[in-house]
């Protein structure tokens, strides 16, 4: 059984009722997405923090990252038993972050998302000590690991000599622990951005996927976030700002690429994740060839995810703020009037320009049921 779709489906649903019933309010938030830094020892060329990842204020701001108290008091406000995913910049950069791991752990499922490259052996048995025993417990469910491409690519697109090779002596170490333990949890998933400088390399990372024994692998779609800086997160949002299109890109090569991966994952042990999930082979090509269709899909995040910055701000998507967690808890957060505004205002449009490839966009209904996005009048959040 694939828990993962019975976990969106169960997500999707948990989110719908409070949509379709309330005017913006929501249940308790059954996901949080917490970004510990900003920080990082890479340089991905597509990061969506490129830009921000040399900023000065980044180092400056070090001491004002959220403390693990604070974080972990911000998991209490989580539904038991949700999802907090932990992400970044890199957040096994923050030398305290297992202590957030093993405290989101008593109750809730637990994921990471990590480069790797400080994903030593400590580390790794810890993680898998930490796995949920079954799917319905806490502890931690899931690793990614980002693997952008295979040996020298790799390292060009992640601007770190050798790191290849060190991120896969550490992925087999941890799928060893695995074995060892004899555990289902943590799924340990490899991760990459289909890009330029990946895309023919797609079923090359995929076979490595099998030959390393992880459970998953999973190509995200690139996605443009308009301005995206966490340094600056405002009140303003403009949802109707066109997302960057891509230029120069093998869309042939992206199709064959995606049909040797889908024959593939039909026989392999193996599976494979798009991302965003469950909108289809045919949508990621079309994102890539600037086409892609927002007239059937919507987003449900924002009744069941909130999005916490290393700074405190909390947030429903992107880069717009409803308040910080330093001033007033999440839970009050949550459903205050810039929420419920953001809320209304997404109900009303369905999906907004700037989604994108966003991996929280989901296809619902036919097209047919909803106007054209170019029609609608554009306009900001107003709490
Ligand atoms: C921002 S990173 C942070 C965690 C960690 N540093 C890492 O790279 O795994 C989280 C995930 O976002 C993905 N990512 C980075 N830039 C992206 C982009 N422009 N579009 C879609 N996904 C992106 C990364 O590959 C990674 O899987
Ligand atoms: S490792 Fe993660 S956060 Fe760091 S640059 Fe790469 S994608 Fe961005
Ligand atoms: S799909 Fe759009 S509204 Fe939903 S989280 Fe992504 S950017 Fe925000």
């Amino acid at each position: 059984m694939d828990y993962s779709k019975l976990y969106n489906f169960f997500t999707e649903s948990y989110a719908k009722i409070p949509k379709m019933l309330s005017n913006g309010r929501a249940f308790r938030p059954i996901s949080l997405f917490i970004e510990p830094t900003y920080r990082c020892n890479f340089r991905c060329r597509m990061c969506l923090f490129f830009d921000l990842l040399d900023d000065p204020r980044l180092n400056e701001k070090k001491d004002e990252e959220l403390t693990i108290e604070e974080m972990c008091r911000a998991v209490d406000d989580v539904m038991p038993l949700g999802l907090i995913a932990i992400s970044g910049g890199e957040p096994l950069l923050r030398r305290d972050m297992m202590e957030l791991v093993r405290y989101s752990c008593k109750r809730h499922k637990t994921y990471l998302v990590t480069n790797g490259i400080l994903l030593k052996e400590e580390i790794a048995r810890e993680m898998v000590e930490l796995g949920c025993k079954n799917f319905l417990g806490s502890g931690v469910v899931a690793v990614g690991i980002s693997l952008e491409a295979l040996g020298e690519t790799h390292d060009e697109i992640v601007q770190v000599p050798g790191s290849f090779d060190k991120i896969l002596q550490n992925t087999r170490y941890i799928v060893e622990q695995k074995k060892k333990s004899g555990k289902r949890y943590p799924l340990i998933a490899l991760k990459c951005v289909i890009t330029s400088h990946n895309v023919g390399q797609l079923d090359g990372l995929y076979q490595l996927a099998e030959r390393t024994g992880v459970d998953i692998f999973n190509p995200i779609t690139h996605y443009h976030i308009p301005a995206a800086n966490r340094l600056d997160m405002d009140e303003n949002v403009n949802t109707d700002m066109n997302v960057e299109p891509f230029a120069d890109f093998d869309v042939t090569l992206l199709k064959n690429q995606l049909s040797t991966v889908i024959d593939r994952a039909a026989r392999s042990k193996v599976r494979l994740r798009l991302t965003p999930p469950g909108i289809g082979k045919d949508d990621v090509i079309a994102a890539y060839e600037n086409r892609l269709d927002h007239s059937n899909k919507t987003c449900h995040s924002p009744w069941s995810t909130a999005i916490l910055s290393a700074y405190g701000e909390l947030s429903p998507c992107s880069n717009y703020t409803v308040g910080n967690i330093r001033n007033e808890p999440l839970r009050k957060l949550w459903n205050n009037e810039k929420m419920r505004a953001f809320r209304r205002e997404l109900k009303k449009r369905r999906i907004f320009r700037s989604c994108g490839a966003c991996c929280m966009i989901t296809s619902q209904g036919s097209p047919s049921q909803y106007p054209a996005l170019k029609s609608q009048p554009a306009s900001g959040i107003k709490a």
